[in-house]
């Protein structure tokens, strides 16, 4: 299960499956912040997401792959990720995530 949060509070809640990125599966459930425009090439910044603090550790800092699309977006939250670099795994049971305003 991952909870995504909007700006506004607005919560949805989804049952992740193992083996597909955060965003595949933000998009397969209907979560309207995460567009994901590019399908996962980590070069639209539509799929961001604010990892919560007490998550960070696990789902790790940005990847060099995320550098250039996040520097790019200005999003200067200290939990920023693509979601669409972040692979599911049952390490992730129970993560919270915000959506950024700029998806909302
Ligand atoms: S889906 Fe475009 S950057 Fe993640």
């Amino acid at each position: 299960m991952v909870r995504f949060i909007a700006i506004d509070g607005s919560e949805q809640t989804i049952d992740a499956t193992c083996g597909m990125s955060l965003m595949e599966n933000a998009v397969a459930n209907g979560v309207e912040a995460i567009e994901a425009i590019c399908g996962g090439n980590a070069y639209c910044g539509t799929c961001r997401v604010h990892v919560d603090p007490v998550w960070r550790k696990v789902t790790g800092p940005v990847t060099e792959i995320e550098e250039p699309m996040i520097e790019a977006s200005g999003d200067s939250d200290p939990g920023v990720r693509l979601s669409c670099q972040i692979p599911v795994t049952t390490d992730l049971e129970g993560l919270v995530v915000r959506t950024p305003e700029s998806q909302s």
